[in-house]
Order: C-alpha cells, then sequence, then structure tokens
C-alpha cells in the first residue's frame, strides 16, 4: 500500500493504475478506523482490482463548537488496518492541499441537507457535499462505497452524484454494529463507561419499532414517542430528534407505508450519536 499526500501524486499513480485497465473502488473516510470502516474496504477490494482510502478530517463539514480540534485520530494504526484490508492508495492530504488561499466553491444540496441532522449542524451537509465532490474529481473511481449508518449523507451524496451527473456507481454498505447493538461510530470513543453501557438503548429502541410495525402499528407519531421513550429510559440520554421520513426523499410522513427511513440522533454525555433503520410495509 502506498501512502500519497497531493492530489497531483494520487493522479500519476491513478493513471498508472488505469493503463493497466484495472478498476477502481474508492472509500472516503474521517480515520480512526473500526469494522464498519474496514468493511466498507473490504467490499471495495472484494469488487475492484485497486480500492483508494482517503483519510481527511475535513473542517468545512464541523460546525463553530464542534468537535473538529478533538476529532480522534490514529493515523499509525489506520495506516495498518488499510494496509490489511488490502487497500492499494491511501490518500492523505493536508488541509491546505484541499482547500487552497482562493477556495470559494461549496456544493450545496437543497432541502435534503436541512432537516434531520441538519437542523442541529447547519452547513454540515454542505461540507460533506463538497468534500466529496472534490474526492470524486480526483480519483474518479468506478464505484464508491458509503455506511448506511449514515443515511442522510448517503440520500444527499447519492441526489448529488445524480444531480451533477457524476459517472462513479454509489454502493451502500450496511452498518456493522457492536455485540450490543451500537452502531460503531469512530465518536464512540468519546463515551464514558457509563454512557456506554447506556447507548445501546438507540438500536434496542428501533428494533422494537420494527416490531411494532411487523405487528401491524402504522402510526408513525406512535412509533417517535416508544422510541423515545425506551431512549430516555436509559441513564443520561437526551434526544435530538426521532423521525420517521420517506426514503430517498426524507420527507416527513405520518404512516408507515412503502420504505420509510426512522432515524434518531441523541446525546449521551456530550457525544452526539446516530443510528437509523429502514422498514418496508
Ligand atoms: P466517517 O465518519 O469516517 O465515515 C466514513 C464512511 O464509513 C462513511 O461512509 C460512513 O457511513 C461509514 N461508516 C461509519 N460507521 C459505520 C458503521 N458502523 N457501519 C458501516 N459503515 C460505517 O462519513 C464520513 O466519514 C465523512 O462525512 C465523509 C463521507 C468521509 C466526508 O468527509
Amino acid at each position: 500500500m502506498k501512502l500519497v499526500t497531493t492530489i497531483k501524486a494520487l493522479r500519476k499513480e491513478l493513471i498508472r493504475l488505469r493503463a493497466c485497465g484495472r478498476t477502481v473502488g474508492f472509500v472516503p473516510t474521517m480515520g480512526y478506523f473500526h469494522a464498519g470502516h474496514v468493511s466498507l474496504m473490504e467490499r471495495s477490494v472484494k469488487d475492484h482490482h485497486a480500492t483508494v482510502v482517503s483519510l481527511f478530517v475535513n473542517p468545512i463539514q464541523f460546525g463553530p463548537g464542534e468537535d473538529l480540534g478533538r476529532y480522534p485520530r490514529d493515523l499509525v494504526r489506520d495506516r495498518k488496518m488499510a494496509q490489511a484490508a488490502g487497500v492499494e492508495l491511501f490518500f492523505v492530504p493536508s488541509g491546505a492541499e484541499m482547500y487552497p488561499a482562493g477556495f470559494l466553491t461549496h456544493i450545496s444540496v437543497s432541502r435534503l441537507g436541512d432537516s434531520l441532522c441538519g437542523a442541529s449542524r447547519p452547513g454540515h451537509f454542505s461540507g460533506v457535499a463538497t468534500v466529496v465532490g472534490k474526492l470524486l474529481n480526483i480519483v474518479q473511481p468506478d464505484a464508491m462505497y458509503l455506511g448506511q449508518k449514515d443515511a442522510q449523507q448517503v440520500e444527499i451524496i447519492s441526489r448529488m452524484m445524480r444531480d451533477l451527473d457524476f459517472s462513479t456507481c454509489l454502493k451502500v454498505c450496511p452498518t456493522v454494529r457492536e455485540k450490543d447493538g451500537l452502531a460503531m461510530s469512530s465518536r464512540n470513543a468519546y463515551l464514558s463507561p457509563s454512557e456506554r453501557a447506556s447507548a445501546p438503548s438507540i438500536y434496542r429502541a428501533l428494533c422494537h419499532a420494527r416490531a411494532m410495525i411487523a405487528a401491524g402499528e402504522r402510526r408513525a407519531a406512535r412509533i417517535n414517542s416508544v422510541i423515545k421513550k425506551l431512549i430516555s429510559d436509559g441513564a443520561g440520554a437526551s434526544i435530538e430528534y426521532v423521525s420517521c421520513v420517506t426514503l430517498h426523499d426524507l420527507r416527513f410522513t405520518r404512516r408507515i407505508q412503502g420504505r420509510v427511513l426512522i432515524a434518531v440522533a441523541a446525546r449521551f454525555g456530550t457525544t452526539r450519536l446516530i443510528d437509523n433503520i429502514i422498514v418496508t410495509t
């Protein structure tokens, strides 16, 4: 595996790969790898001759007062994990490489970025769309791999790729969980032992909602209130939102009908966690 830090060096490596007719899979990340990241890398390695992974803690997707400064980092460990997963090129650019002086252009996917996580994180999804748009132009992969854990991010990037005619194929991979159901996240590292013990209540509540829907419940308000109760019964949680929205369009729905995304954001102490399930009726 080669570590490259400049766009120019990465493009040179990619030209060499392409010249041998090799297909390229791509996994964008912010590092501090866990089994969720590794599952995306392994899927790409399985599907393509060569896999590129980017590690860039993208400053423009963090709001003022968010955790940019203390976002967990461990490049040595990440490098070993990417290598073990079979990654060919590990792209780790600096802030100045991605956003040189004079950078002015931003991509914003209207409406989809305003609700759910976008409501409390203004500008976040524009930062995500901008960096992913740039990375897609730099790498020009055959396929890009994203995790379903960040469901709103998936819908926004997918819409951006469709609207702006990116030719890369988007592959969405299932959420990887700890044994107790907690969705893996780099931010789980912030949890205190007691917060960590109550955090699995999010997924337990989502599973309970799935069972209620399987048993015939169709009222979104009822589902939302049961999820809220099950999470806040776990110690120390404060719920930011619980929402039932239509898949792809992210419109609030009063009835659970068709394909519905049930998404949750909750704080355990100061740590904000998100999770979701998709139900089909
Ligand atoms: P990051 O949080 O590092 O996540 C990188 C990729 O890993 C994303 O596609 C995310 O959905 C996926 N992922 C995270 N946890 C997962 C889990 N438990 N199971 C499966 N996949 C999981 O998401 C970002 O970085 C950034 O916003 C990025 C897209 C790189 C743009 O900066």
